[in-house]
């Protein structure tokens, strides 16, 4: 139509006028640019007559009057033609294309399939409802079949709905400009909002607050998926956190940037540890996801075990048990996505995840429910493939950036270290903290079992010395336990070995040492010369 309307007129007089925007009603036979050629075909109403032409390029003086130069007239000729192409060029770029769609054809569980689209997997789409839309994201395909996941219920759902491609919004910073258009898989994925408004505040897994603070200010957002970058550029583990709790300061020191599993039944005190690393710890910020807990939990942590001491430094994502799995999935990679965000920002982040166990459950629904066949303990293959993915994104970032200290709970059901994940977990973490139900019967807080436990990357973080006196204490601490039965039943004849001898009578020390209470803080510093002053001679 707009071909027409160009050709139609071709002949008309007068000269180009305008830019792109300036699309005005054509009056008087004044020359149109290509941006009202197009916009008159498109958008002005039928009766309007549309009387756009392009340039006249006819010599000045016209063809018959013999005067003038030929050249100028062949070089304005030539230029007014160009400028004109420019400028249809230019508003061709600006045009919305229409968006592609498809249609629902199935909804089995929470699986949904769609025809008529093609989206890679793990991008986003709106599934439009007379009143509502439902977001959804790709989770696989079978020839021309999309399987889809809707991130809350598929309530209202009705047989060929129509489905929209979500594209990742532009990222507008301050300056307002736009950054270059996103080429890779990762850029594609959904885009939550980031930035240092986050801090003291709480979120769902859709970036949407639950803390009736207010809107999030639209200025950042970054991917859901990150762009993995090559380990031999990550900065190195080698200096300690301070992580506010005595036994895990001098026995098992953290480093910036390990990722540490914290693993237990429930109700052994991981939530309260968690929340004492939080207030305590040295790290510059917090970021905490709060996946498939209880939502009584979740207030319950921000209120009396954060407090407002550890919330103002903090940021909370929190996808409770009821939601969606793919919300829990998302909400474990927003938490870290905030991570990400601070660490680039060169801060030192502290992220807690409670719990790993909850996110690779919401994985096996996901990757049950569409077909993927159950392999350990009813977890399919992608579960496994899942977790490091997931883990691998904290740790220390290139080097001179910040860091991500991680923490990740992992549930050992009926405490058996065996579960697969725990396994899994095990294998992938730099070291696991294990909280045991028979110390919780003890009424020892915090219930780590020092035996069990242990930090992969210390050897790296603390002075031989240091190095030393852990092994005694651990030595000591063993041998005891391995004879406490005896001692306790009176079998054990003093003198028969000089070391139990020993642990006997530090035991009471080395046990008070490993208890701490709830709203008690111990720096790195002082936990270590409290350790040292325990076996120093008196
Ligand atoms: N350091 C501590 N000092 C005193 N009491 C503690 C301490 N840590 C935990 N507790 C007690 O243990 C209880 C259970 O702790 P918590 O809620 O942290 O367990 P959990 O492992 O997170 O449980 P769940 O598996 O249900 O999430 C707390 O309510 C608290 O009474
Ligand atoms: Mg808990």
């Amino acid at each position: 139509m707009a071909i027409l309307a160009a050709e139609g007129s071709l002949h008309s007089s007068g000269a180009p006028t305008g830019g792109v925007n300036s699309a005005q009603p054509l009056a008087g036979g004044g020359l149109p640019t290509f941006g009202v050629l197009l916009a008159g075909a498109a958008e002005v109403p039928l009766q309007t007559p549309v009387r756009g032409t392009p340039p006249d390029t006819r010599p000045a003086g016209g063809l018959g009057a013999g005067s003038g130069a030929p050249l100028a007239g062949a070089t304005s000729h030539s230029s007014k033609w160009q400028n004109f192409l420019k400028e249809g060029r230019e508003y061709v770029a600006d045009c919305n294309p229409m968006p592609p769609s498809g249609h629902l054809t199935k909804v089995t569980g929470l699986v949904m399939e769609a025809v008529g689209l093609k989206m890679p997997v793990g991008s986003t789409c709106a599934i439009h409802l007379p009143n509502n839309v439902v977001e959804a994201e790709v989770v696989g395909f079978s020839g021309e079949r999309l399987f889809l996941m809707p991130e809350n219920d598929v309530y209202g759902l009705v047989p060929g709905a129509r489905v929209i491609p979500i594209e990742p919004v532009h990222v507008l910073t301050l300056g307002g400009k736009r950054k270059p258009k996103r080429r890779r898989v990762a850029d594609r994925a959904k885009h939550l909002p980031v930035g240092n408004m986050l801090l003291g505040r709480v979120l769902d897994g859709a970036g949407k607050p639950l803390d009736k603070l207010g809107m999030l200010p639209d200025l950042e957002s970054a991917p859901l998926q990150n762009r993995s970058f090559n380990p031999l550029e990550r900065a190195s583990i080698d200096t300690a956190l301070d992580v506010g709790v005595r036994a895990i300061n001098s026995l098992l020191t953290v480093g910036r940037g390990q990722r540490m599993g914290l693993f237990s039944g429930s109700g052994v005190g991981k939530s309260v540890l968690l929340g004492m690393m939080a207030r305590y710890t040295s790290a510059d910020i917090t970021v905490v996801g709060l996946i498939g807990e209880r939502g009584r939990e979740v207030k319950e942590f921000i209120n009396d075990i954060l407090g407002k001491e550890g919330m103002a430094r903090s940021v909370v994502v929190a996808t409770p048990a009821d939601t969606s799995p793919l919300m829990r999935l998302q909400g474990a990679a927003y938490a870290t996505t905030i991570a990400e965000y601070f660490r680039d920002q060169g801060k030192n982040v502290l992220l807690i995840m409670d719990s790993l166990t909850r996110f690779a459950m919401a994985q096996r629904e996901i990757a049950l429910a569409v077909g993927e066949p159950p392999a350990t303990k009813g977890y399919p293959p992608s579960v496994f493939a899942k977790l490091p993915q997931l883990v691998e994104r904290a740790g220390n970032g290139l080097e001179g950036s910040g860091s991500i200290t991680a923490f990740y709970t992992v549930l050992t059901e009926g405490d058996d270290q065996q579960d697969p994940i725990a396994d899994s977990a095990r294998a992938i973490l730099d070291g696991h903290i294990v909280l045991s139900r028979r110390l919780v019967e003890q009424g020892h807080y915090p219930a780590i079992d020092i035996e069990a436990s242990i930090s992969r990357v210390m050897s790296r973080l603390a002075p031989p010395e240091h190095l030393s006196v852990v092994q005694r204490f651990k030595h000591m601490y063993a041998h005891y336990q391995r004879n406490r039965d005896l001692i306790s039943v009176g079998a054990y004849v003093s003198g028969s070995d000089p070391l139990l001898d020993e642990a006997i009578v530090l035991y009471p020390r080395m046990e008070q040492f490993l208890k701490q209470g709830m709203f008690q803080r111990e720096p790195y510093q002082d936990s270590v010369t409290q350790l040292n002053a325990l076996f120093a001679p008196a």
